[in-house]
């Protein structure tokens, strides 16, 4: 029986834990550029003791961005100051990953604390950061106050998967160890998989195999330019918890067709695709998706990772030791407590001496804990 901190192998790839950091976006770039937040962001949780670090959504092309402050990674300047980040989490134990994104018809949004509504004049005025027009499979907005998106012509889809391609192998010169495509929440990829949001009838929409075509397409684009011996996530969205939509039978399908294009873990969140379709109450508790995950894990041969409202580590154990998932995320438990594993590896008894820190903090916590101990005060 797997453990929270036994170590994990994809491919050439050894994490030394199951404990991933979810991809969180900061709204801190500028021009798609990573700066000193990230740099500092990312790496307190390779100090922390994470097994992958994965950046935030990282668009593949300017217009694929979400918001204004978005990272990105369509050209070299961008790479470039990838490079420190991804240098120091390795130098320090972890695997450290990026997710590549494209948002579609959610393109073009505001900051989540200047509204999460369409970029507008307001924007403009305030921070000189004008809209821009967002693409998507049909030109059914994402909600009511959104603009329609310009419906994608064949050529615009094949420009995406080769942009896909591009920054995959950008990722692979910055030295990530570990690619996520972000095919989940209601962005591009998710567009064109739900049939509630793509109702083309070409090629690219239609039947199952038709909607699921982009995603499979980006996964070949993005293996062929992305070393056989690196990890290959999808973050996909296993249900979109709305009648008529999306399913978890859907997403073993996908799952096995991911595999055959070279997928390696398929990341299990959910809901997210927006359009006017109101979801169906669903029961938000402790790892609430890691159903998802364990039905994909059962039903198709491929590792699956567990994601949302993880926060206890007893839980998050179980999620492993119990075969729900091979690992799990966390996103807002990290922001919380970046040194989280490690402390979970006390609490489940996996490290009794910090033996799991680095000695410059490790060494001088286990000499506090003998004295406290001494004193009786453990
Ligand atoms: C600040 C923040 C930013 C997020 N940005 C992303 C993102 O860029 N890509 C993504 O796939 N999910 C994103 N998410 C979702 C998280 O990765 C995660 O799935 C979600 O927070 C549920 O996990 P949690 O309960 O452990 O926070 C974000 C969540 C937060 C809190």
């Amino acid at each position: 029986m797997a453990k929270l901190f036994d170590p994990f192998q994809i491919r050439s790839l050894t994490l030394k834990n199951r404990v991933c950091v979810s991809p969180m976006s900061q709204y801190r770039a500028k021009d798609g550029v990573a700066n000193d937040w990230h740099f500092a962001h990312l790496s307190r949780f390779a100090l922390g003791g994470c097994g992958i670090v994965f950046t935030e959504a990282t668009a593949i092309s300017s217009d694929g961005r979400r918001t204004h402050g978005d990272l990105g990674l369509w050209n070299d300047h961008q790479l470039d100051a990838l490079k420190p980040i991804t240098k120091f989490i390795k130098a320090e134990g972890s695997i450290v990953g990026i997710q590549l994104s494209h948002a579609g018809r959610k393109a073009s949004e505001r900051r989540p604390w200047h509204g999460e509504s369409p970029v507008n004049e307001q924007d403009v005025k305030e921070r000189n950061e004008a809209p821009w027009a967002a693409i998507g499979p049909t030109n059914e907005p994402y909600g009511k106050e959104w603009p329609a998106p310009k419906i994608m012509t064949d050529e615009d889809i094949h420009q995406i998967i080769e942009d896909f391609g591009l920054a995959a192998a950008r990722a692979d010169s910055a030295g990530f160890d570990a690619i996520e495509v972000y095919a989940a929440h209601g962005f591009l990829l998710h567009q064109f998989y739900s049939p509630l949001c793509n109702t083309r009838s070409d090629q690219w929409g239609g039947s199952f195999e038709g909607r699921i075509k982009l995603a499979l397409d980006v996964a070949s684009s993005v293996r062929k330019n992305w070393p056989a011996e690196k990890a290959l996530f999808f973050r996909i969205s296993a249900t979109d918890w709305i009648d008529g939509g999306w399913t978890v039978e859907d997403s073993i399908q996908l799952a096995k067709a991911l595999k055959d294009r070279g997928v390696d873990v398929i990341d299990c969140s959910s809901g997210g695709i927006g359009g006017p379709h109101p979801p169906i109450s669903f029961p938000i508790g402790p790892a609430f998706q890691a159903g998802f995950s364990k039905e994909i894990r059962q039903n198709v041969d491929i590792a699956t990772m567990a994601v949302g409202f993880i926060w206890d580590a007893r839980v998050a154990n179980t999620v492993i030791e119990s075969g729900q998932a091979d690992l799990i995320a966390i996103g807002r438990e990290l922001l919380n407590n970046p040194n989280w594993p490690l402390q979970a590896a006390k609490e489940i008894a996996a490290d009794d001496d910090y033996s799991l820190w680095d000695p410059a903090f490790g060494w001088w916590l286990n000499k506090r804990e003998r004295v406290m101990r001494k004193l009786g005060l453990r």
